[in-house]
């Protein structure tokens, strides 16, 4: 029987608290389903940490991850701590090692939950979007110098290399090909950013010749946010640089109800590290120890997880229980309009696990 090791961090704000709620719902997976069996370890990486030690995570930290089947990440960020020092200290120093360059995000409307577009029901958005991970324009590359005088200047270099371009556009293709409608849009900003997006475009083409039987198209980013709004049943699978689709997401988010619900998987296609599972949504300082942060996100990439460790059939009854919980208004946290607390949320989800054949 397989048994497969997570790294579970919580990282910090309400990160350990939906991280906890995780791994207890992924504990009665494992139960019900009688075929795996997982074994957590708990890091305590994060802003804390950082207090401790003065870095986020220990220098070999990544490495230490390597000996992981993957990783369940919360979320980074505290108050009193730059946000650029938390994020490059932890989560973005675990991707960029392991090499997770696709970042998936799934976006439906749930059962039970409105979204705040009002032609839309439920199946008319149904969409993925992957977003380049490990290069554009948070390649890290840039500087600044003559630091605070009149004549400072500030650089950020966006860097985009043909071997990073095609394996994202390859990766999407291929997702685009796994789900029913075969349909890809690719995001560029071609017209204003005329040498690395003019190649993204030129390596989309080529790749989509890979793929005949999936159809694709390309959007400007700016029109792209109109479309996710005014047409949204035109789009299905969607992939973008970095910056573009670190936006475009979080409006899909939106559009499909709460940041509470959003999923995200950092992945490494070829399997040669552990590819790490999150929710979209930071430490949101303002409900910290509040005990009402929506564990769906959570939930929703833990069923990732399931997938991607080879685990199908855990991974659609996770799913399904979720779903199951999101359709009864009672359950749904404050985030949603509701008045659920994250420990009924995650009982419900539980019950509804041992209740699924
Ligand atoms: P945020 O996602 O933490 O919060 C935005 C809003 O959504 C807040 O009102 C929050 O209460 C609400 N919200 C988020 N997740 C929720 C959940 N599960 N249930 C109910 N409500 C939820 O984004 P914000 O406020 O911009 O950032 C806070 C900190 O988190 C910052 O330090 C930021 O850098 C960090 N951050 C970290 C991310 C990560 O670790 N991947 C992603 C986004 C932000
Ligand atoms: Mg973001």
């Amino acid at each position: 029987m397989p048994s497969y090791r997570i790294a579970a961090m919580g990282g910090d704000g309400i990160g350990p608290e939906v991280i906890a709620a995780g791994v207890e719902v992924l504990k009665v997976c494992a139960e019900r389903d009688g075929g795996f069996t997982l074994e957590f370890t708990d890091f305590d990486w994060g802003s804390d940490y950082y207090r401790r030690h003065g870095v986020m995570m220990p220098a070999d930290g990544a490495d230490r991850l390597r000996a992981y089947d993957a990783i369940l990440f919360g979320a980074v960020g505290a108050p009193d701590i730059p946000d650029h020092v938390t994020l490059w200290g932890l989560r973005l120093s675990i991707c960029q090692p392991l090499d997770q360059y696709a970042n998936v995000r799934p976006t439906r409307v749930l059962p039970g939950i409105t979204s705040p577009l009002r032609n839309v029901s439920g199946p008319e958005l149904d969409w993925v979007i992957v977003r380049e991970n490990s290069e554009g324009e948070y390649s890290g590359v840039g500087g600044r110098a003559h630091k605070g005088l009149p004549i400072e200047v500030a650089q950020d270099v966006s860097i985009m290399t043909r071997a990073g371009v095609q394996r994202i556009m390859r990766y999407a293709f291929r997702l685009a090909q796994s789900r029913p409608r075969k349909l890809l849009t690719v995001v560029t900003k071609s017209n204003a950013q005329r040498h690395a997006m003019v190649m993204w475009d030129e390596i989309a083409a080529e790749v989509a010749a890979e793929f005949p039987d999936v159809t694709w198209d390309k959007m400007l980013v700016d029109a792209m946010t109109m479309r996710m709004v005014i047409r949204p049943q035109t789009l299905d699978t969607i992939v973008a640089s970095n910056l573009h689709a670190d936006i475009l997401s979080d409006l899909a988010a939106a559009l499909a109800g709460s940041l509470g619900i959003a999923p995200t998987a950092n992945i490494n296609p070829e399997r040669d590290a552990p590819s790490m599972f999150e929710p979209i949504h930071g430490s949101a300082f303002d409900i910290t120890g509040k005990g009402i942060a929506n564990p769906v996100a959570t939930f929703w990439t833990a069923s990732m997880m399931l997938e991607h460790l080879g685990e199908p059939a855990a991974a659609a009854r996770l799913m399904k229980a979720v779903e199951r919980v999101t359709a009864d208004p009672a359950l749904h946290t404050p985030d949603l309009g509701g008045r659920a607390t994250t420990r009924q949320v995650t009982d419900a989800v539980c019950e509804a696990l041992r209740q699924a054949n």
